[in-house]
């Protein structure tokens, strides 16, 4: 395995590959490694001859300085876990002055309207800086695929309109959420956990399951009231939002059509740490 922490020395390499007809498969991480990205990099592995995983806590994309500041940096363990994976990956673990030629900010992109349900309405430019550093990542690594989960199922979203309104040659691979043994989504956020918070986790998509099991003899409204009371009598978890969406263009659904996939999506706040989830509905 090789930890590359300049692009100028990746794109040789990548070049190189390339001019062997060799595919490249990137998976974009913030580190804190767990089994939901190994999946992805297995997945990759599969797909691909040569594997980029890239490793930056991207700060352009925190809208809350304290959560930057919070966001677990376990790099030794995250190599220590990939080269459980294969010895073969190529690991990017750029400075921000690097990836982003000393000048960290955000790009203003237009994904389609993607961008202003959601996670867009709660944090305010995250979705610029994702979309800055995807796009940045993109052009030094040149992926023929490039693999990301559906718990982030926004993110994905977005990444398919930034893709196609950019003309960028990548076929973007989504990857189903892999879950805790409890049913939590995986996420790298899980570790900062308080163990009372960490018990009560699980209830989101405990709930999560419940409205789905609800759809289609109850409304999108009545669901969502449900959701609300819920959390309301909750003592530990406050939600954020619960929303039942078109899948394809996220907007909040009125009235259910037999024509169009549905997904819920839900944001939650355990103490300070945000987790958030999704579920198909039909
Ligand atoms: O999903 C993540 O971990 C990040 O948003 C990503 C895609 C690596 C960009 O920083």
């Amino acid at each position: 395995m090789k930890t590359i922490t300049q692009k100028s020395e990746l794109k040789s390499i990548i070049e190189d590959l390339k001019s062997q007809n060799k595919t490249v498969g990137l998976v974009p991480t913030m580190g804190a490694l767990h089994d939901g990205h190994l999946s992805l990099v297995s997945r990759a592995l599969q797909e691909n001859d040569v594997v980029v995983v890239s490793i930056f806590v991207n700060p352009t994309q925190f809208n809350n300085p304290e959560d930057l500041e919070k966001y677990p940096r376990t790099l030794n363990i995250d190599l220590e876990l990939l080269a459980t994976v294969s010895d073969t990956i190529l690991v990017y673990t750029p400075s921000a002055e690097d990836v982003y030629d000393n000048n960290v900010v955000s790009e203003h992109f237009d994904f389609d309207g993607l961008e202003h349900q959601m996670e867009g309405k709660f944090r305010p430019g995250h979705f610029d800086g994702v979309g800055t550093i995807v796009k940045r990542l993109f052009e030094i690594v040149t992926p023929d695929r490039a693999y990301f989960g559906e718990k982030d199922f926004q993110q994905l979203a977005i990444i398919r309109s930034l893709v196609k309104n950019h003309n960028i040659p990548v076929a973007i691979v989504g990857c189903e959420i892999l879950r805790e043994p409890s049913g939590l989504a995986m996420s790298s956020r899980n570790v900062r956990l308080k163990p009372e918070y960490a018990e009560a986790a699980p209830f989101i998509y405990e709930t999560l399951k419940t409205a789905k099991s609800q759809f289609g003899t109850k409304s999108a409204i009545e669901i969502t009231q449900w959701v609300e009371n819920e959390f309301e009598a909750h003592p530990l978890l406050k939600l954020e939002y619960f929303t039942i969406a078109d899948a394809d263009t996220l907007e909040t659904a009125r009235n259910i059509n037999t024509q169009t996939t549905y997904r819920a999506f839900i944001a939650v706040f355990a103490d300070d740490i945000r987790l958030i989830d999704n579920i198909a509905l039909n």
